[in-house]
């Protein structure tokens, strides 16, 4: 169950972390504010030197990780005056070969993100050289190694980490005592840095960087991580054995580190993930959910067939005391979990309502769902979409962003070609147009690797996703009126990263809201998200709400939250499950292969090598798989939601 204070992190849990972490974690409720209390905490560094009249050696990273700290230092800069005259930066890598200037250099990123904007001596800086020849990278090595050591050493050092738990590029296998020298990427990283190259192919496959060693002669060290497909890793660079297989669990040996994380980033510490472990707690009934499926996976045991010893064997012997006992609770957690079961998302008219998950009344409902990019509507609810109108309600679906970034040069040349081809069959090519569409050709036959697209080709890119999303729209049930298109400007940057969220998106939001007033909005809750927007869709929708909460209708608008292709919800978040025959997952299938541009590899595929509908089909047959081994009803696959709740709606 989710409402405003769970996740924003405001957990009445009270932990004692004693034996399971072996760094030292931070958690924050979001990456700005981590970033903002890191970025204090380098600002008096700062300050402190300057009072001494001393210099002060920061090592710096660049990747997504720090971008927010990099702007709250500018920020300070700007507003506070924080002065970077006595800094002196090291920088953790540079990829290899790699000229300065283009747009995925490390030395570009640094000058885009922080020394363009503050006053560093250009002197101070040092990023290492991705354009030595080859023959000279070793001695470079040794000189940028020594600069260090002549400057000082390194007073505060910033990471981020990889998914295969490199700091700086050293991937795994690399030495404790590793200086810095040229490495070979890691495939994975590799497949993580296409967001910047676009192609596989066109990534290098060496870098320079610091050494473990270079790292962990730093005074104080801060490894920074954000969002869920950071968890894994994070758990084992904090939990796991000191191992090169792990480059980040090298840390552990250093005795002044920091790990600082956002909520979704620490979700698979075991704080987060079984916090009984960890000291006392809480036992609210969410807590007991999360322990009784959590006893019923170590187990491998349904839950009705849990016992006494079960619990107090696997740390849940408190539990039992709270609870009176084994089999009170698990029918407790059992009729919890079949009551989030059912076939009628949009709520059964007629039928007593005080355990389903949704309201009887009205009958029949109005219903937003917002779809991030054009295709998570029917990848993450397709059964469901499907079902609503299905079961007579006034859908409604609105594609948030136009998704453009995600097509193929490929796709767009060839829809150019077709309109011209077409024009021309018709008689209709005018000189200006064929000029134009050749213009347009030109451009894509020029482009270079991470070059962002002129106006016109994003606006084709943006043109065939358009069509595919009234496709599966179409094929999920509904009528063209229905269907919206808001293209929120924040993603419009022909970039993967994308702007700032203002209130030209909230408002797009706020206005069809207000337009259809829906009893159901159904929204993309799904933090996993590697380039971040289904978050930004997420907090336009909040924001949206938090403005309309005054409206009388509002009472009565619910907030349900689907995950993405990547994560499900874990089964004690779930408040909603919705299951599928396997004609209907066919068919959701189906509707989902209306996004043909998205098909075989679209160029941000993120972590995962299986197309979409894979992922989804995975996803909600593992959701089913796991209800039926808690010991519920058996389907092929479900589709899962947890209701938002807004303190200021009266809850049910
Ligand atoms: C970058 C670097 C890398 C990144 C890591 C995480 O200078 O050294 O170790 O910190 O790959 O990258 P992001 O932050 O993009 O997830």
């Amino acid at each position: 169950m989710l409402n405003t204070s769970s996740l924003s992190g405001k957990s009445p849990i009270k932990f004692q972390f004693k034996t399971f972490e072996k760094l030292p974690v931070k958690i924050w409720d979001d990456s700005r504010a981590a970033s903002l209390h890191v970025a204090k905490s380098i600002a008096l560094a700062i300050r402190q030197k300057q009072q001494d009249g001393e210099k002060i050696v920061l090592g710096l990273a660049t990747g997504s990780s720090p971008i927010k700290l990099y702007q709250e230092l500018v920020n300070m800069h700007r507003n506070e005056g924080l002065s970077f005259q006595n800094v002196i930066t090291f920088n953790l890598d540079e990829y290899y070969p790699m000229p300065k200037e283009a747009p995925q250099s490390y030395w570009r990123f640094m000058h885009e993100h922080l020394f363009n904007h503050v006053d560093i001596p250009p002197e101070n800086i040092h990023i290492p050289d991705g354009t030595i020849p080859m023959e000279k990278v070793s001695e470079y090595c040794q000189w940028y190694e020594k600069q260090i050591d002549l400057a000082g050493g390194i007073d505060i050092q910033v990471l981020g980490i990889g998914r295969t738990g490199h700091i700086g590029f050293n991937e795994p296998g690399s030495w404790e005592t590793s200086l810095t020298r040229m490495v070979r990427l890691d495939g994975l990283t590799r497949r993580d840095a296409i967001k910047d190259f676009i192609y596989e192919e066109a990534v290098p496959t060496r870098a320079i960087t610091m050494g473990i060693g270079s790292i962990m002669k730093a005074r104080t060290i801060y490894l920074l991580a954000w969002g869920q497909h950071k968890a894994d890793i994070i758990k084992e660079a904090v939990e796991g054995p000191v191992s090169a297989q792990v480059p980040a669990s090298f840390l552990q040996k250093h005795n002044n580190v920091r790990v600082i994380l956002d909520r979704a980033a620490a979700e698979s510490l075991t704080r987060t993930t079984a916090p009984w472990l960890c000291g006392m707690v809480n036992w609210t009934e969410d807590l007991a959910c999360q322990a009784v499926v959590w006893a019923a996976q170590k187990t491998g045991k349904p839950i009705l067939k849990l016992t006494n010893e079960d619990y107090n064997e696997h740390g849940l012997s408190e539990l039992m005391l709270e609870e009176n006992g084994a089999y009170d609770l698990n029918i407790k957690i059992f009729n919890r979990l079949q009551h989030t079961i059912t076939g009628w998302p949009g709520g059964k008219a007629g039928s007593d309502d005080s355990t389903r998950p949704e309201r009887a009344n009205p009958a029949r409902k109005r219903c937003i769902i917002f779809s991030p990019h054009p295709d998570d509507d029917v990848i993450s609810m397709g059964g469901t979409f499907m079902r609503l109108v299905e079961q007579k309600h006034d859908v409604h679906v609105a594609y948030q962003t136009s998704g453009n970034i995600a097509v193929h040069d490929y796709d767009a040349r060839r829809y150019v070609e077709f309109q011209r081809e077409y024009m021309a069959s018709q008689g209709m090519l005018s000189e200006n147009l064929d000029n134009h569409y050749q213009m347009i050709l030109d451009f894509l036959a020029a482009k270079k690797t991470g070059q962002a697209d002129i106006p016109e080709v994003r606006a084709i890119k943006g043109l065939i996703r358009r069509g595919e999303a009234r496709a599966g729209a179409r094929y999920s049930g509904i009528d063209d009126d229905h269907i919206h298109f808001l293209d929120m400007p924040f993603y419009e940057t022909g970039h993967v990263h994308k702007g700032d969220l203002t209130d030209a998106d909230i408002d797009l939001v706020a206005n069809l809201l207000n337009s259809v007033k829906p009893h159901q909005v159904y929204a993309a809750g799904d933090l996993a998200d590697p380039h971040g927007t289904h978050r930004v869709c997420l907090e336009a929708i909040l924001a949206a709400f938090e403005k309309l909460k005054g409206e009388a209708w509002m009472q009565d608008c619910w907030l349900w939250l689907y995950r993405g292709a990547w994560h499900e919800f874990p089964i004690h978040e779930i408040d909603m499950a919705v299951p599928m025959s396997p004609d209907q997952v066919a068919r959701k299938q189906k509707a989902i292969f209306m996004h043909q541009s998205q098909k075989d590899r679209p160029p941000f595929p993120g972590e995962d090598d299986r197309e979409f509908w894979q992922r989804a089909k995975d996803r909600n047959k593992a959701t089913a798989e796991l209800y039926r081994q808690l010991g519920l009803a058996e389907y092929e696959a479900m589709e899962a939601f947890a209701r938002w709740r807004f303190e200021w709606q009266k809850v049910r």
